[in-house]
């Protein structure tokens, strides 16, 4: 690897296309990076370690030793509407997971869970240009083997276990599986997402712009989390949900 040149390339499912990756020891935040590069072509960002790894909600998101990847989007690229793509990630994350033998399970929007504990978070971000948006990263970072977390995330962050060959399998099974379910009629993708889900079924409190308690039902065609309340039927297209109702 030399920081931040092409010297890996990603060959998606059809054996032809190649993604260049651009690869790190260490960034302040690939999304970062990928905004910095700009949405000319698709490409992969890819870092071992951030100092400044961003989660959603302007939270700061652990990154050492795990895949910290971000994918670049053009506008033009995406046959696909941008409100899928976090499920789009988190479908490929949850397939290469459970393909390396694991029991992930997605928690919407953007959660992968090992055992009830967080192993992977995405953040989808548009990206603008002179004539409004030009693209899209999608970034995901995933933890990884024995990480020391900060004493707040060690009850509810998870790990997977993994060498660093099967590291880079999972990396490239991730960015391929990404591309698969942008190609996918987006009902199909959303069938896994929902028969992966930790949330379906289940009680939830959900916060931001709707606030409340009820069980989720299913998935929206737009990726949305439908609940069903005592005050009738939501669909929660943001905002955060919690397992945990009491
Ligand atoms: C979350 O859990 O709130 C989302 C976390 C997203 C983290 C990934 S790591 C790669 C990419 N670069 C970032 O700065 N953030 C995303």
């Amino acid at each position: 690897m030399v920081n931040g040149f092409v010297t890996e390339q990603a060959f998606l499912s059809d054996g032809k296309t190649a993604l260049p990756i651009y690869h790190y020891s260490i960034l302040d935040s690939t999304n970062a990076e990928a905004k910095r590069r700009g949405t000319a072509k698709s490409a992969v960002i890819l870092a071992d370690r951030q100092t400044a790894g961003r989660g959603r909600l302007g939270r700061q998101f652990f990154s050492e030793g795990g895949i910290y990847t971000s994918i670049i989007l053009p506008a033009e690229s995406l046959s696909f509407s941008p409100m899928l793509l976090t499920s789009a990630a988190a479908f490929a994350v949850c397939r290469a997971v459970r393909a390396a033998g694991f029991d992930a399970k997605i928690k919407w929007v953007n959660d992968i869970l090992l055992d009830g504990k967080k192993i992977c978070g995405i953040l989808a971000e548009a990206m603008s240009g002179e004539n409004g948006i030009s693209g899209f990263v999608v970034g995901i970072g995933i933890n990884i083997g024995n990480p020391d977390f900060p004493s707040e995330l060690a009850d509810i962050a998870g790990t997977l276990p993994l060498s660093n060959a099967e590291k880079e399998v999972l990396l490239h099974a991730i960015i391929q599986g990404f591309f698969d379910a942008l190609a996918m009629p987006p009902r199909e993708m959303l069938a896994y997402c929902a028969e992966q889900s930790a949330v379906i079924g289940k009680k939830v409190r959900f916060f931001g712009a709707k606030e409340g308690v009820g069980r989720a039902l299913g998935l929206s065609c737009e990726g949305g989390l439908t609940v069903l309340t005592d005050e009738g039927t939501v669909t929660l297209t943001g905002g955060e949900i919690s397992l945990r109702v009491e």
